[in-house]
């Protein structure tokens, strides 16, 4: 659905790094995690095109809707600008939800930067569930990891890593996690997102670890809802055979063994 959703609060949490809640009731009903909002983030012509942002965290109870950005350049910069009590443009919710088994009882949320938002959203339905919750979470430096007390189930275990050890593991979140297995592995099932390289890497180790492994997919949109190809990526079929789909409506989650890297 396209919608006017109002801005409740829109604040840099961590340097360069922006808490938005919105207010917009039927979004908030509709949401899933693993979903996204393809915003316009001004009514001129500049930047022309919507940008995708995923839910972080959808209340149907108070109509809020919560999106956690970067600034990465001029839409995100204005978005940035947006004060409390305005308007957003916002087309959604979009694409396929994450899809959690129901007979695994801890889901390990794996995430790199920015990549943390859907996880947010979905750690706090899994633990609505009763499921067990493992969150490994990976920025270059502390000062980019964001204060996941806020927004995490209170019973959710956080690992953190840094490349540059200022906190937590110093390397990549996804060695963090390898570190981990060494110690006995449990049935869980994995579902991340974050930059494409750490996905890959995930990806090739998971062939070997063998876990059920979701993964949320970023490529640059233009029209959101599937109809222009801009955003699909290369997969492969269970017989071998390469084809594409749209992350913007098949993804943004694929399955780990899908992807085409
Ligand atoms: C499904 C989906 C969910 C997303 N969720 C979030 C989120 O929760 N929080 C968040 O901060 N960002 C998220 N993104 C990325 C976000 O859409 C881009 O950062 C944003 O569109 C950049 O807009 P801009 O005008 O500020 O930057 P631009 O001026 O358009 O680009 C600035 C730089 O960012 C790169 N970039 C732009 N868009 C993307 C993209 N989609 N993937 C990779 N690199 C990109 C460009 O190549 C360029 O180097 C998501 C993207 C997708 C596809
Ligand atoms: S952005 Fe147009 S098909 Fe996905």
């Amino acid at each position: 659905m396209l919608a006017k959703a109002r801005v409740l609060r829109n604040e840099e949490i961590v340097p360069g790094c922006y808490y938005l809640q919105l207010e917009e009731w039927q979004i908030a009903r509709g949401s899933l995690p693993g979903q996204f909002l393809h915003v316009r983030i001004v009514d001129n012509i500049a930047p022309f095109l919507r940008r995708p942002f995923s839910i972080a965290g959808a209340f149907p109870d108070s109509g809020r809707v919560d999106i956690i950005y970067r600034i990465v350049g001029k839409g995100t910069e204005l978005l940035s600008r947006l004060g409390k009590g305005e308007y957003l443009d916002c087309l959604g919710p979009l694409g396929t939800p994450f899809s959690p088994a129901r007979d695994i009882a801890v889901s390990v949320l794996l995430a790199g930067g920015v990549g943390i938002a859907p996880l947010l959203f979905l750690a706090r339905i899994l633990s609505g569930e009763g499921k067990k919750i493992l969150v490994y979470y990976g920025a270059s430096t502390s000062g980019e990891l964001l204060p996941l007390k806020e927004f995490l189930p209170k019973k959710a275990e956080v690992f953190l890593a840094t490349e540059d050890g200022s906190a937590g593991y110093r390397g990549l979140v996804t060695d963090l996690f390898e570190s981990t297995l060494v110690a006995g592995t449990r049935r869980a099932e994995i579902f991340a997102c974050g930059p494409k390289p750490m996905l890959k890497i995930l990806a090739q180790k998971n062939r070997y670890w063998g876990y059920p492994m979701q993964l949320s997919l970023e490529e640059r949109m233009a029209c959101g809802i599937g109809a222009c190809q801009g955003c699909a990526v290369k997969v492969r079929s269970e017989d071998d055979k390469t084809g594409y789909l749209r992350v913007c409506r098949e993804g943004p989650v694929f399955d780990f063994q899908e992807v085409a890297w």
